[in-house]
């Protein structure tokens, strides 16, 4: 969940290390450390906070003759697992000589033991993390070779890591290696930059190698070695970023937040791009690799995903079951992972994920790869670790999400699930007129979503009458259900409000006892099937008297009428209203938070990449 950036080249290493730490902030921001090499010896500084701190450190704190003429270091933005994020804990460590110095993203499981047995042998730690301990193991096997040092000591390691590691005595050198926490390689001209994702490399280079799990590699100014643990050389492929460094940059906006509700229409249109065939009615999608045979043979689709991925993942259940006759079950990835899941060759379990790094989903995928099913990925990040294991998949296209709180990702998968239910629907009972009908009902959706974005300043007024709030409710049913769970968790994760999501009926099951005039309802109230019901919800909320914001479909003046306040969204079939809906409280999230001067990008405690259990 931290970010690691490292650099050797001819070029100050301090200026790109900051950069690249400014630009991964988002996957961990409670502390910050930077090591520099130079004049055979390793400055290091740390602060707690964010990396402005660091940054500032190194301005006063420092030589300026190091920071401007390293041209090799490693540095971290943490998200603390062990201690707390004190300038003792923060990355990067140092061995127990001093002379070499590791940033690490993971938790090293059996790190308790290790450190009982490097302190039997002299070690002195001074920190209380997992990643001090690794140090001092690499420490203990260095004689010379820093690459057999690190591979020698992985071996020993229990875990998750990604690693990246510089010695005194090898100024020319830097070793990095992964398991179960990304790595990227980005193969400059005459340098060479790794991080934990690619955004921090975007600027230098396009050229990048994606680490594989158990890979180790030697970084050189040149060029990167790749190998096993016991050094045996691996051919690893260049791939090539897609996207562009403005697609990771705020471009005028306050937040990346915002940047990215905005650019829905535009992250959508890319997500459905070439993937219609509107004669037919058909999706197109090659990257699910599904022979006829295999897709008439699945008889149900079982989702894995967390957060946002899960909620998404819900929103399916109605696409697959509704247009393709398919029962699907959506499944919490660290639940599933543990209750040994009964799935085999007839389910296609479908991986929803981001960032395609989270633990709990990559675990999940696993365990179904193990037992035989067919495992497809839903990944917004090319070359994750997600997309790569389960060998099939989509890609959303979505370009890169840097706000914490998730907001295009959730549109787009929502698309193309309804895409890949659409795929299905033809194959199994949809015939080709209603086909066709949904290929155009899918290619709308990007003016829908522009058409609610446009509202932003119109919901920020309603945002203002809600703002002070301590708790709200957000209720739907059906298809708009998972939406409700969405709208609550966009506002608590971003404005600390707490917000719970309910099946509309569920509320009078209990949580009704909580209503009362300072504790708001907002009810998804598109005019679809459902509707009705959850009107005669709302009454009930009202005669508690709890304010209750609708989401309603423009035009639907009866529905306006039942409710205190109104967002109109635009009138949509049932299949795309749970999109539509989730924009409208993207953006009553967003203002909500900005009114409270809440730090939108970076909440407290969160991180963009879940990459712990
Ligand atoms: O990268 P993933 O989609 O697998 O991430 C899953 C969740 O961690 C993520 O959706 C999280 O819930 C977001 N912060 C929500 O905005």
């Amino acid at each position: 969940m931290c970010g690691i950036v490292g650099y050797i080249g001819k070029r100050s290493a301090c200026d790109i290390l900051i950069n690249g730490l400014k630009r991964l902030e988002y996957r961990g921001y409670d502390s910050a450390g930077i090591a520099l090499n130079c004049n055979a010896s390793l400055t290091v500084t740390k602060r707690s906070g964010k990396v402005a701190m660091l940054e500032t450190a190194l301005l006063q704190d420092v030589d300026q003759q190091v920071v401007e003429n390293s041209v090799a270091g490693i540095a971290h933005t943490r998200w603390a697992t062990h201690g707390l994020p004190t300038v003792e804990n923060a990355h990067p460590h140092l061995d127990n000589s001093s002379r070499i110095a590791l940033v690490h993203n993971g938790i090293i499981e059996n790190y308790a033991a290790l450190r009982t047995q490097l302190q039997k042998k002299g070690s002195v730690f001074v920190s209380e993390t997992d990643t001090e301990v690794l140090a001092h193991l690499i420490g203990s096997f260095y004689s010379g070779d820093l690459a057999v040092a690190v591979s020698e000591a992985l071996k020993m390691v229990e875990g998750t890591y990604g690693v990246a590691v510089i010695a005194v005595d090898a100024p020319d050198e830097m070793i990095v290696a992964r398991r179960g926490s990304p790595l990227v390689i980005g193969m400059g001209s005459g340098e060479t930059i790794i991080a934990s994702d690619v955004s921090a490399i975007v600027a230098h280079t396009q050229q990048v190698i994606y680490l594989q799990d158990g890979d180790v590699a030697r970084i050189t100014a040149t060029g990167a070695d790749v190998f096993t643990l016991d050094q045996c050389l691996v051919d690893r492929d260049i791939s090539e970023i897609e996207w562009e460094i403005d697609a990771a940059e705020k471009g005028g906006f306050d937040h990346f937040m915002l940047k990215e509700i905005f650019e829905q229409p535009e992250a959508l249109r890319n997500s459905i791009r070439g993937r219609l065939d509107k004669d037919q009615g058909f999706a197109i999608l090659a990257g699910l690799d599904l022979t006829p045979r295999e897709l008439a043979s699945i008889k149900r689709v079982v989702i894995v995903a967390c957060g946002t991925s899960m909620h998404a993942g819900m929103v399916s259940k109605y696409l697959f079951e509704g247009l393709a006759d398919l029962p699907t079950s959506v499944e919490q990835a660290a639940e599933f992972r543990y209750c040994n899941p009964l799935v085999g060759a007839d389910d296609l379990v479908v991986a929803v994920s981001q960032s395609g790094e989270t633990a709990d989903t990559l675990a999940a995928v696993r365990e179904s790869i193990l037992k035989g099913a067919l495992v497809a990925g839903l990944c917004n990040v090319v070359g994750s670790t997600i997309a790569r294991e389960t060998g099939r998949g989509i890609y959303l296209h979505a370009g890169p999400e840097i706000g914490v709180a998730s907001t295009k990702a959730f549109t787009a998968q929502v698309t193309v699930l309804l895409m890949m239910a659409l795929k299905f629907g033809r194959r199994r009972r949809l015939s080709r007129e209603a086909g066709v009908q949904i290929c155009r009902e899918i290619e709308s959706i990007p003016e829908m979503v522009a058409r609610v974005v446009e509202q932003s300043d119109a919901i920020a007024d309603i945002a203002a009458e809600f703002a002070d709030v301590e708790h709200a409710f957000f209720i739907g049913r059906g298809i708009l259900y998972p939406a409700a769970l969405e709208g609550a968790l966009k506002l608590k994760e971003i404005s600390y409000i707490h917000a719970e999501g309910y099946q509309a009926a569920e509320l009078k099951h209990g949580p009704i006892a909580l209503l009362e005039p300072a504790t708001p309802v907002v009810a998804l109230l598109n005019d679809i099937p459902g509707r009705e019901k959850t009107l005669g919800n709302v009454a009930e909320c009202r005669a508690r008297k709890a304010p209750v914001l609708g989401v309603v479909t423009e035009g639907d003046f009866e529905t306006a009428a039942s409710v205190d306040r109104v967002i109109s969204v635009p009138r949509c079939s049932a299949y795309i209203a749970p999109i539509i809906s989730v924009v409208a409280l993207q953006l009553l999230a967003y203002h909500i938070a900005r009114i409270r001067g809440c730090e939108i990008d970076q909440p407290r405690n969160l991180a963009k990449s879940v990459t712990v259990e």
